[in-house]
């Protein structure tokens, strides 16, 4: 007469939980290879390191409704063809340095970070490098010496000396490079590269 219904009892509310916690977890590690699938570099939206030695650009596709990147033909980085491990071991010092001197304290990458500074996803493409000529030279001497070699990204704010090496500045540099290549799903969106300047 008074008794508890098993939907009330808790005894059911403890399977409930077990149940629920083992089902979110199995979706958990479902959606983490699904993500690590999708976000490591030779797969369909990341190109793999070598596609620092071929041209970038980024430009709105009427098909798709946003901005895709275009990977062409060849164009050296730095006048060198690199291997795959070579291009490997250039972005990964790139990509250390950017986080080893905190880029992310004032720049966005990929979607993360702080918008202090220019956003960094498509600054390879950067309209500010002047011309494709110009910019290997430019980034180099602006990231090893920013002070020295403002450009006011449209920001007016400038950016300090963060004492990066030549060496890793090329890393960087070639980091830059390849996170351009990589499908972002048209963010930043409304954005004229450097390619089009020279139409
Ligand atoms: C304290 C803040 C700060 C930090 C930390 C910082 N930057 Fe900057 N960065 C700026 C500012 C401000 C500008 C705009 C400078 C200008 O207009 O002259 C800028 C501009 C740039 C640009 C040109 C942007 C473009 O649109 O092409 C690049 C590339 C860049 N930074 C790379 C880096 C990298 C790589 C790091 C880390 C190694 C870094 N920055 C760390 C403040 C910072």
């Amino acid at each position: 007469m008074n008794e508890t219904p098993r939907w009330a009892s808790e005894s059911f509310w403890k399977k409930t939980a077990i149940w629920v916690t083992a089902g979110s977890f199995l979706i958990l590690i479902v959606l983490t290879f699904d993500t690590l699938s999708k976000t490591s570099a030779g797969s369909t939206r990341v190109p793999d390191y070598t596609v620092i030695n071929q041209k970038i650009d980024y430009r709105f596709d009427e098909k798709l409704n946003k901005f895709m990147p275009i990977i062409g033909g060849e164009e050296l980085l730095f006048d060198k063809k690199y291997t795959a491990e070579e291009a490997e071991q250039l972005v990964t010092l790139g990509k250390k340095t950017t986080q080893a001197k905190n880029c992310m304290n004032c720049h966005t990458l990929l979607g993360n970070g702080a918008y202090y500074a220019p956003d960094l996803t498509k600054a390879w493409l950067d309209q500010g490098w002047i011309s494709r000529d110009m910019r290997e030279d430019m980034m180099l001497k602006f990231l090893m010496d920013p002070e020295n070699n403002a450009r006011t990204f449209g920001s007016g704010r400038k950016m300090p000396n963060l004492n990066i090496t030549e060496a890793e500045a090329r890393g960087v540099i070639a980091f830059l490079k390849w996170m351009s290549s990589i499908d972002t799903n048209g963010f930043p969106h409304n954005f004229t590269s450097i390619e089009s300047e020279e139409e």
